[in-house]
């Protein structure tokens, strides 16, 4: 063996050991990667139903989780947003929802399955922009009159926290309600129905 031999087999060895080490950091790194893109990557390609764990919501907090390629929001509603969506009827255009794009099983004023939590498509029916969340009470740009709500800045729409459209805004109806239904107290799962609906 001259000298040549040896270290042509030398290097194979390192690059085998190297090929190996690298292997391995490869996989170790990809595995969290993929596991976290999979299933939004799947959820978007199918419209497959989206589960969300709302035990860490704050009272008043909006979350906003991807449904369809659109925002659905979640907000938790304290007793005085409520009694404030219920001081608004008379200003909104459509109270009870009439005429709104929402399940069958959505009713009334506050057009939820539990009172406490909120959920909408956030997405302005008048052209489409994503309206702001706008919690506070009477914040000097919005005026005196403001309850708390969603502000569109696109063109100016306003909307209560149950999400209706004030009178005389550019858009023209409530948001929409997904289909959602509560696998659990903790656990809402939008773009599936009750299993009693
Ligand atoms: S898109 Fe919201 S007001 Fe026009």
């Amino acid at each position: 063996m001259n000298n040549g031999d040896v270290n042509q087999s030398r290097r194979r060895f390192l690059i085998g050991a190297t090929s190996v080490v690298g292997g391995v950091g490869v996989v170790g790194a990809a595995v969290p990667f993929v596991a976290s893109w999979n299933p939004s990557a799947k959820a978007e390609a199918a419209g497959a139903p989206v589960t969300v764990n709302i035990s860490k919501v704050e009272p008043g907090q909006q979350i906003t989780v991807e449904w369809r390629g659109q925002p659905v929001w979640i907000i938790r509603r304290t007793p005085e947003m409520l009694e404030g969506i219920e001081k608004l009827n008379d200003v909104v255009r459509d109270p009870q929802s009439e005429e709104a794009t929402q399940p069958e099983y959505i009713d009334g004023i506050y057009r939820a399955l539990k009172d406490e939590f909120g959920i909408y498509v956030g997405i302005c029916t008048h052209l489409g922009c994503s309206p702001k969340y706008r919690p506070e009470v009477a914040p000097v740009d919005l005026g005196e009159e403001w309850l708390g709500g969603f502000y569109c800045a696109c063109h100016g729409s306003r909307y209560d926290l149950a999400g209706r459209v004030y009178e005389s805004q550019p858009a023209p109806a409530n948001l929409v309600v997904p289909p959602y239904r509560y696998d659990d107290d903790n656990t809402v799962t939008v773009g599936l129905d009750p299993e009693a609906a």
